[in-house]
């Protein structure tokens, strides 16, 4: 008789919006060797079309909307417990647009993935891509980090470029950058599962060995 397989890692993937990001990762943990199971979606705004994406796929959703709270700390308190009852291994944010208690990101740590579309350490915060073309930069592009207390400041996994060219706007920036999104996170959320990804006092761990720079797309290993 066959020993059962060893449970898949449980995601819970939290967004505030569209969820193009859910949607790559809904559509790579259908791949027959997707080492990891999405079991839940949270968002904070019940008219998130991430909860749609989730609901079409039959993955539990829930809300807990931040205009309920009185304070960040009752917001997130009723955001862990919810976390909690879904038992995740990773928890991936998507799009999830507040900004976390310290308590909060101490709880989940090195088990909380975040994408920013920057090349991080520049432009942390809102409105990389006009900050990026304002700056004149000829590359832009995005990254994926471990969640620590300092908000987009967390030891970075993985990066990918795009080129800024002359005509570029703020919206066909994001559009670029948003492609490059949808290929990298589900890479990266494979790794974690895969147990290749750890992070450390302030670096990450890939394979056991210290990560120097982040990877990078294109890289053998990103595009394999
Ligand atoms: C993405 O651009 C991501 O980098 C940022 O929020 C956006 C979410 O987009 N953190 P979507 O909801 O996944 O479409």
């Amino acid at each position: 008789m066959n020993a059962d397989p060893a449970p898949q890692p449980r995601i819970l993937v939290l967004a505030s919006g569209s969820g193009t990001n859910l949607q790559a990762l809904i559509d790579a943990s259908r791949e027959r060797d997707f080492p990891g199971q999405i079991v839940a979606v949270g968002c904070n705004r019940p008219q998130a079309f991430a909860l749609e994406r989730a609901a079409q796929a039959n993955i539990d959703t829930f809300i807990v909307n931040h205009q309920d709270y009185g304070s960040r700390e009752e917001f997130d308190g009723a955001l862990m417990a919810e976390i909690r009852r879904h038992n995740p291994d990773l928890v991936v944010l998507a799009g999830f647009m507040r900004i976390l208690t310290t308590d909060f990101v101490r709880a989940l740590r090195g088990t909380m993935l975040n994408i920013h579309p920057s090349l991080l350490p520049k432009y942390t915060g809102l409105n990389t891509h006009q900050r990026a073309l304002e700056a004149g930069d000829k590359v832009h592009g995005v990254s994926v980090h471990f969640v620590t207390e300092e908000l987009d400041g967390g030891p970075v996994i993985a990066q990918a470029e795009v080129t800024i060219d002359p005509d570029d706007t703020p919206e066909s920036l994001a559009e670029k950058v948003q492609e490059k999104e949808h290929l990298l996170y589900p890479i990266v959320v494979r790794w974690f599962c895969e147990g290749r990804i750890h992070l450390g006092t302030d670096y990450v761990l890939f394979d056991g060995e210290l990560l120097k720079q982040p990877m990078r797309l294109p890289d053998e290993r990103v595009t394999h």
